[in-house]
């Protein structure tokens, strides 16, 4: 019988069975041995996110982000704010290190590859966020978004957003800077999002990142398409099936931006991997741009004039997504559930995104 997912129980871990054997490094969290508590909306100032490409030359924002992950990873890496626990977040979630609950078979929770992709990356950024604007005392905190969808030539978007860049700060890394990266991806290469091809000239690379775009988020109109097939209690995850969201931009940016050149970790760790993905802090940047896209379906204009169709894009109302749960530590290292429900505007958990004139470039290609 079809039932939504029930939030992970952080005492029932296998969690110790996944090491990597490089780094010995398992996914194991901090259990707080106390009871979770349910998710509240609050009144928070409104958080907005705006894009790391024109952030990156405020050097203001850029000094006060990088100094929350340099608190972030003083923290013991007991404390569930830690920068430890907090990577942990994802390879625990995404490489299985805990059961579903009440579930006799052994089934590990999985909250990629289906319609929970969307929504739990959307709760992590806003856990991680908050973390961070604590630490630093800025309750208007707000992640810095690489909105790698823009095209505009020269400095946009469809670059490794300075900040990240190892040249940050003169000769001396920062805290954003230091991961594990393909060197040849760092500015002023373009990212190139339509795998299908290798184009010479900019002019196509651009067009081509439009068009890709375009086909990824425009035309992807049914929730089942663009978020991901179900994901309910007692499912596996090669049942499951991911959405474009998941699958276009969001896993290319990836792999693009991790590295297997160093050896040092194989794999295209830290970024194209999930034990390490969120070891790079590039991760959350990326991840706030997959967030916003996921607004911007939502609000695409219905216009049965163009291509766009006469179509609203619509979240799934199915229970067993609503209702299905997920478990993150909060400022005050309490353990948090959140329901799906809970996660679909963004107004209410009271942050925004910074809209470009250049995203509409491949709203309307
Ligand atoms: Cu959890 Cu971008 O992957």
């Amino acid at each position: 019988i079809a039932a939504p997912v029930p939030p992970p129980n952080l005492s029932t871990k296998y969690c110790e069975a996944i090491p990597d054997e490089q780094s010995c490094e398992n996914c194991c969290l901090p259990d707080l041995l106390k009871a979770p508590i349910d998710f509240k909306f609050e009144d928070l100032p409104m958080r907005i996110r705006k894009p790391a490409h024109i952030l990156s030359k405020d050097e203001e924002y850029v000094k006060k982000y990088n100094q929350a992950y340099v608190l972030m990873k003083g923290l013991d890496p007991d404390d569930p704010r830690s920068f430890k626990a907090q990577w942990h977040i994802h390879c625990a979630f995404c490489m299985g290190a805990y059961f579903e609950p009440n579930n006799p078979n052994d089934i590990k929770l999985q909250y990629h590859y289906s319609w929970a992709f969307a929504p739990w990356h959307r709760m992590y950024l806003y856990f991680h966020e908050r973390i961070l604007g604590d630490l630093i005392g800025d309750k208007s905190f707000a992640l810095p978004v690489w909105n790698w969808d823009n095209q505009q030539e020269g400095d946009g978007g469809n670059q490794m957003p300075w900040m990240f860049a190892p040249l940050n700060f003169g000769a001396t890394p920062s805290e954003l800077s230091n991961a594990i990266r393909n060197p040849e991806h760092f500015p002023p290469q373009v990212v190139r999002l339509d795998p299908c091809c290798y184009y010479e000239d900019m002019g196509i690379v651009y067009d081509s990142n439009l068009a890709f775009m375009h086909r990824a988020v425009v035309s992807s109109v049914s929730s089942t398409n663009f978020l991901g097939k179900p994901y309910r209690a007692g499912q596996t995850e090669d049942t499951n099936g991911p959405g474009s969201i998941e699958e276009n931009g969001h896993n290319i940016i990836h792999s693009w931006t991790g590295s297997n050149y160093l050896k040092i970790h194989p794999n295209n760790s830290d970024m194209g991997t999930f034990l390490f993905t969120a070891k790079d802090p590039i991760f959350y940047s990326h991840h706030a741009n997959v967030d916003r896209l996921w607004t911007v379906w939502k609000s695409l204009k219905i216009d049965p004039s163009t291509r766009r169709g006469s179509r609203k894009r619509e979240d799934p109302t199915d229970s067993d997504f609503l209702d299905t749960q997920f478990a993150f530590y909060n400022h005050k290292k309490e353990l948090v559930n959140v329901k799906i429900s809970q996660t679909l505007h963004t107004d209410r958990l009271c942050y925004k995104y910074e809209a470009l004139d250049s995203d509409q470039d491949w709203i309307n290609y």
